[in-house]
């Protein structure tokens, strides 16, 4: 595996390969873990040549957020990432993404100003600065197909929605949410838990689970679904910042559970932001 830092080496790496076979990019912002390694396995599955992009992109990161205590461990990463056997590790600079007098951003609006866009929580610019960069990987590295996880269920449908609205020459791969063996969803945020907030945690996966057993049971008010989460929060003393069912195609809200509807959680457990969903009544 090759680790290079700026534009034109991606492209001059790529350059020769691009006749093998379809090129496939995973863009992370590092600190791996086995979500992250399950998109670097399909992708290598799938592709001639795989890039995994690694920027910790400031952007989607909100003036009172984790950027500066966010984890970092390139050494660990691309030990990781050549152990799959990655072609290309994509590591840019800050000023390689954003050099001086950088004046752009990429929005998508809508989708953006629900669940974690809500301008009372994360807010819509932390989707403008995912979709800013994502677009920017997408033009730097011109991949033929990316791959994102369920587990940003939001940020999946959002980057869906700019590939078809600009046009973009990629396909889009969404792979399932991979979780500890006692039901924690991975994240890189995880390493944010002490002691016993990791238990505390483990009610945002026991809530879905409880929500997909009443929905199972027959039950299809979104107010009854709802409860059924509720309860397993409450049961952690785990307040959500929101806890809401909504269409998995397009976020509208859902006041009954029909087709594929998303269950969205976010909540904070001590230092952690957490959010987990399911996707609920896919028969
Ligand atoms: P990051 O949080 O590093 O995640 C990189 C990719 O891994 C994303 O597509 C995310 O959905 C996926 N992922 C994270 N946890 C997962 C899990 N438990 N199971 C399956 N997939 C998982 O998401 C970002 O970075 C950034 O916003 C990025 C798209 C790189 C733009 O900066």
């Amino acid at each position: 595996m090759r680790t290079v830092r700026t534009v034109e080496e991606v492209r001059a790496a790529l350059a020769p390969r691009r006749k093998r076979g379809p090129v496939g990019l995973v863009p992370t912002m590092g600190a791996f873990h086995d979500g992250h390694l399950s998109l670097m396995r399909r992708a290598r599955g799938d592709c001639a040549t795989v890039v995994v992009s690694l920027f910790v992109n400031p952007a989607q990161f909100g003036p009172g957020e984790d950027l500066t205590a966010y984890p970092r461990d390139e050494t660990r990463d691309a030990a990781l990432a050549a152990e799959l056997g990655m072609d290309i590790l994509f590591a840019p600079p800050h000023e390689e993404v954003y050099p001086p007098g950088f004046d752009t951003s990429v929005a998508v609006h809508r989708l953006t100003e629900v669940l974690c866009g809500d301008p009372e929580r994360r807010g819509p610019e932390h989707f403008t600065g995912v979709t800013t960069v994502v677009t920017k990987l997408f033009n730097m590295v011109g991949p033929d197909v990316a791959y994102f996880g369920q587990k940003d269920a939001q940020q999946a449908i959002v980057i869906r929605k700019l590939v078809r609205d600009l046009d973009i020459p990629v396909r889009i791969e969404i792979l399932p949410t991979v979780r500890e063996p006692d039901g924690l969803a991975m994240s890189s945020r995880n390493a944010y838990l002490a002691g016993e907030e990791r238990e505390c945690a483990l009610a945002l996966s026991r809530a879905l689970r409880a929500a997909d057993a009443a929905v199972a049971s027959g039950r299809r008010d979104a107010a009854e679904v709802l409860m059924a989460a509720r309860r397993e929060l409450d049961a952690a003393g785990v307040e959500p910042e929101y806890l809401e069912l909504r269409s998995a195609e397009d976020l509208s809200p859902a006041e009954r559970v029909n087709g594929r509807t998303l269950l969205a959680v976010a909540a904070r457990v001590g230092r952690a932001r957490l959010i987990d969903n399911a996707v609920v009544g896919d028969e």
